[in-house]
């Protein structure tokens, strides 16, 4: 496993972290909590050192399975997690007021120290971002007396699904210490302007979703069913697996010696630009923290697939409705 710095932190983390949505199993349906604790004690064997969670991830059951490892093990793991918005609302929506009052801040971060049983949150996220509250200076002072508290360490936010623009103004400020934003094969637009400012700022930048919910692990086909009351029925709805088909039959030409799958060529892509500090696939079994994680001692893509995959941009949000 390697590691890298994520940006002023300063914490040296695994560039492969533990996407720790779906084992919360709310909208991800089938976890097993036994295979997933497995999952997480064997990434940790691993050499992974760095976890994303979240209080909405089956409302505080993730983090609790995070918190059930960290007693159980020696070495440092870092944790992020996450404030929900008190109105439930993704993407961002309403006032500041409605989304991130200062007393839904501090009982949210109360609630992840339980859950978590930690004294101090590594790093702390705003699960949503709303460029119009920058004005507001409510959130940070909240955030900075916690900090202050010896609460958290470090905040920072979760940008709102392809729109990496609204992260830039903030990420300008200074105010916080990273970003987490989907970037993967399709979602290239990070790359364009929020990527080099994060660098230039020394803003950590956790890559998320880097297999497109599923869609570049080449597991999606027409065929694809959805346990009932998974969100990926939403998700992948319509005509969009067989979009997804198409889109994801072109890169099996990219595949070669080294790079063998298309969970390989994914996450590789992520990691290939060094502006990420870690990507954070979502995994729940043990045999995906085996694979995905091996990818880190591989080799990295050459420039010329890299160049390829620039070709592969797809502009679309699945998360929203047709
Ligand atoms: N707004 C936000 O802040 C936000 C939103 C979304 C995600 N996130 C964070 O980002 C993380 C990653 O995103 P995600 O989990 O939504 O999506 P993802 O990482 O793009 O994809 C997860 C899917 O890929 C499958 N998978 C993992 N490794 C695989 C492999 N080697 N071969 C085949 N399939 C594989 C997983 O299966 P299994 O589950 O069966 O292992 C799961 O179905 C989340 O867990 C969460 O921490 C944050």
């Amino acid at each position: 496993m390697k590691y890298r710095t994520l940006g002023r932190t300063g914490y040296s983390i695994s560039e492969i972290g533990f996407g720790a949505w779906g084992i919360g199993k709310q909208l991800w349906v089938g976890a097993e909590d036994s295979e997933s604790l497995k999952a997480l004690h064997r990434a940790i064997d691993q050499g992974l050192n760095f976890i994303d969670t979240a209080l909405a991830y089956g409302g505080g059951h993730s983090e609790a399975l995070v918190g059930q490892v960290l007693r159980d093990r020696e070495e440092r793991v870092f944790v992020a997690t996450k404030i929900p918005p008190r109105n439930q609302r993704w993407p961002a929506s309403g006032s500041l007021e409605e989304v991130f009052p200062r007393r839904h801040i501090i009982q949210s971060t109360e609630t992840s120290l339980r859950n978590l049983g930690v004294e101090t949150l590594d790093l702390l996220q705003l699960h949503v971002w709303s460029p119009s509250w920058i004005q507001d200076d409510q959130w940070f002072e909240t955030l900075s007396q916690l900090k202050e508290e010896g609460k958290i360490a470090h905040f920072g936010i979760s940008v709102n699904d392809h729109q990496p623009r609204t992260a830039e103004e903030l990420v300008q400020s200074g105010r916080i210490d990273t970003i987490q934003v989907i970037y993967n094969v399709f979602e290239q637009a990070p790359e364009d302007r929020l990527f080099p400012l994060c660098r230039e700022k020394g803003v950590g930048v956790i890559a998320r979703v880097p297999f497109d919910e599923g869609a570049l692990t080449g597991s999606i086909t027409p065929e694809t069913k959805f346990p009932r009351k998974d969100w990926r029925n939403f998700y992948f709805q319509g005509d969009r697996r067989e979009q997804v088909r198409e889109h994801v039959q072109e890169l099996g030409a990219l595949l070669d010696g080294e790079t063998r799958t298309l969970p390989e060529l994914a996450l590789k892509f992520c990691l290939h630009t060094p502006a990420v500090s870690a990507v954070i696939p979502g995994m729940r079994s043990v045999n995906h923290v085996e694979v995905n994680l091996a990818v880190s001692d591989q080799d990295p893509l050459s420039g010329e697939i890299i160049g390829k995959l620039r070709g592969h941009r797809w502009d679309k949000n699945f998360y929203e409705k047709p």
